[in-house]
């Protein structure tokens, strides 16, 4: 899949930093113990389907399916390059992971594809717009009763919050994050029960973990607010 050319923020900010991407997320501190309670709390049953959106190294999809060996396992990402490494682990692994290059607001597939779809640490690298564009197109390729899985900055609870999220991340990308529009964008997206299960203290700021179910009886999304 080849998507059209368009600007994206890379995973560690620039590209040059990628090669040190994944020793900086160990920083992160409970980097995988937060991944680990978000696999545990979406309550996979085997042979679903899962997308890992903005999956980056694949740090997530490839502990998806090492979790889970019997579902299908797809990570998204725009950058050939993340893609790359996403795959190496895969193989290093030794687990089966498809690898998709695209966008989370254009995504390439069809609609009630998956029974999960997961994004960590991916969504402050998106503008308002395309973060409702990407929740509009989540809820379509969930299926009715499937659910999200979000994981990133939350609401900024302290002014040294905010700070220090604001030196890491330039840009109005973050600020939905840090004033707390998050959940209420979600719903804009088309959810229903959104939750902010969770909230942890790193050093790099707040991150929250969001859970939204697509209801079972569902319809087409709603328009944005
Ligand atoms: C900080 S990394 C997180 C990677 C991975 N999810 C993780 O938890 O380690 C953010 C990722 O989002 C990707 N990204 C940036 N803009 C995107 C977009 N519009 N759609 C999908 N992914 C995007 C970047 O390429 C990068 O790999």
């Amino acid at each position: 899949m080849h998507p059209p050319k368009r600007e994206f923020i890379p995973a560690a900010g620039v590209d040059w930093l990628l090669p040190i991407y994944d020793p900086l997320l160990r920083l992160l501190g409970r980097d995988a113990l937060l991944r680990r309670t978000l696999i545990a709390d979406a309550d996979i049953e085997p042979s679903q389907h899962l997308l890992d959106i903005g999956c980056g190294t694949g740090i997530l999809s490839v502990l998806l399916k090492q979790l889970e060996p019997n579902a299908n396992v797809r990570g998204l990402d725009p950058d050939p390059k993340v893609l790359g490494r996403a795959r190496a682990r895969a193989a290093h692994a030794g687990v089966a992971v498809e690898f998709d290059r695209g966008f989370a607001d254009q995504l390439p597939y069809s609609d009630a594809t998956f029974d999960r779809v997961f994004s960590s640490l991916m969504f402050h690298h998106l503008t308002p717009d395309q973060k409702i564009a990407t929740l509009i197109g989540v809820h379509r390729v969930l299926r009715p009763g499937g659910s999200f899985h979000l994981l990133d900055f939350g609401e900024a609870t302290s002014g040294l919050h905010g700070l220090i999220a604001h030196l890491f991340h330039r840009g109005e990308e973050i600020e939905d994050h840090l004033e707390g529009r998050i959940p209420a964008m979600i719903r804009a997206g088309g959810f229903a029960d959104v939750e902010e299960v969770s909230r942890h203290g790193t050093m790099f700021g707040s991150i929250s973990y969001y859970r939204a179910r697509r209801a079972s009886d569902d319809g087409p999304a709603s328009t944005p607010v």
